[in-house]
């Protein structure tokens, strides 16, 4: 008789080593292997046959590949929308940033891109009827650039408890892109166990951008930017959580042909980002949001105010 696949141990080839790099890396259950591509599993140290067999165990025993149209539509009811602070923006964004979903902000230096990211990660902490999803903020900061002084700042204006809204973010530095990506790969476990409603990375693109440099490496670079999104797009739909990166424009135009505002990574964050908005600095405080290339939102713009309070109307 076939042995029943009730867990990861059940499948076959996996011995005890192999359980072990699996739950090391993030994959401690069935539905992670299932959704997991055999690229990333030799990733962690299985051989690509054995990485090939439990992958198409695992779909199998989860009874999945297709799912039916009711079964989306089932897991789309739980898409929830979180509040930028400034109902205009909201507007744009067709009530707020979506879980399940990517929202890339791209623009120059200065034009909110960081500033947006910080409001987020107190804002996920309101309740559902203020905007909130109830839930706390992972933070993967590869510039440097996080500043929990603003945080409170922004905690204070919300009349919320600076102490307690630090507490619930957590941020980790990237050092470079692979320590970028395996932040995103091993964010599952803290997701569960803290409730995690969103996941912010500022910026997506900095570090693959300085470390591969020159057009030999790009293709490098790119594949591994599509992976890291990919491994985000899965822990979207997975946890139901709002995924907010940010990306830079490329400053010089010379280093490239067309549009100087032409946000880096190219068509490989477009196509994965479900949205994606360009940020612009305006007279004073204000700053214009354009929606780029959403599935069914029209494409329009917004004005914010980024303020001492945060971000506003
Ligand atoms: P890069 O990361 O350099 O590409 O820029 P960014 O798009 O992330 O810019 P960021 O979000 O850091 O925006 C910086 C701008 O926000 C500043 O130029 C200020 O205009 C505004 N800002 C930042 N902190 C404060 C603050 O405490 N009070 C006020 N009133 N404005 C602030
Ligand atoms: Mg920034």
């Amino acid at each position: 008789m076939v042995k029943e696949i009730k867990s990861i141990f059940d499948l076959p080839g996996v011995g005890e080593a192999t359980a072990q790099k699996l739950i090391e890396a993030g994959y401690d259950n069935l539905e992670k292997i299932a959704v997991a591509s055999t690229g990333e599993l030799v990733g962690v140290g299985i051989g690509e046959a054995t990485a090939a067999k439990i992958i198409q165990s695992a779909r199998d025993a989860l009874d999945i590949g297709y799912e039916t149209a009711k079964d989306i539509l089932e897991r789309r009811k739980n898409i929830a929308k979180l509040t930028t602070g400034s109902k205009n923006l909201d507007q744009l964004l067709g009530g707020g940033l979506e879980t399940q979903a990517i929202t890339e902000a791209y623009g120059r230096f200065g034009s909110g891109k960081t500033q947006v990211g910080l409001q987020l990660s107190v804002n996920v902490q309101l309740p559902r009827e203020e905007g909130g999803l109830e839930g706390t903020c992972l933070f993967i900061d590869t510039e440097n650039t996080f500043r929990p002084e603003r945080v409170v700042q922004m905690a204070e204006a919300r009349g919320l408890d600076p102490d307690e809204v630090l507490s619930n973010i957590y941020v980790a530095r990237a050092f470079n892109a692979e320590h970028q990506m395996l932040l995103a790969e091993k964010a599952p476990k803290i997701i569960e166990e803290r409730n995690v409603k969103l996941v912010v990375v500022d910026s997506l693109t900095s570090k693959f951008r300085s470390e591969f440099v020159g057009r030999g490496t790009l293709a490098d670079r790119q594949q591994k930017l599509n992976r890291h999104l990919h491994t985000l797009q899965k822990i979207a739909d997975m946890y139901n959580v709002v995924v907010y990166v940010t990306n830079q424009v490329m400053a010089n135009p010379g280093l490239m042909f067309g549009d100087p505002t032409t946000p880096i990574g190219g068509n490989i964050v477009g196509h994965q980002a479900t949205f994606r908005m360009y940020l612009r600095k305006s007279k004073e405080d204000k700053r214009i949001a354009r929606l780029v290339d959403s599935p069914y939102l029209p494409e329009g713009e917004a004005v914010f105010r980024i303020t001492t309070k945060g971000i506003t109307d």
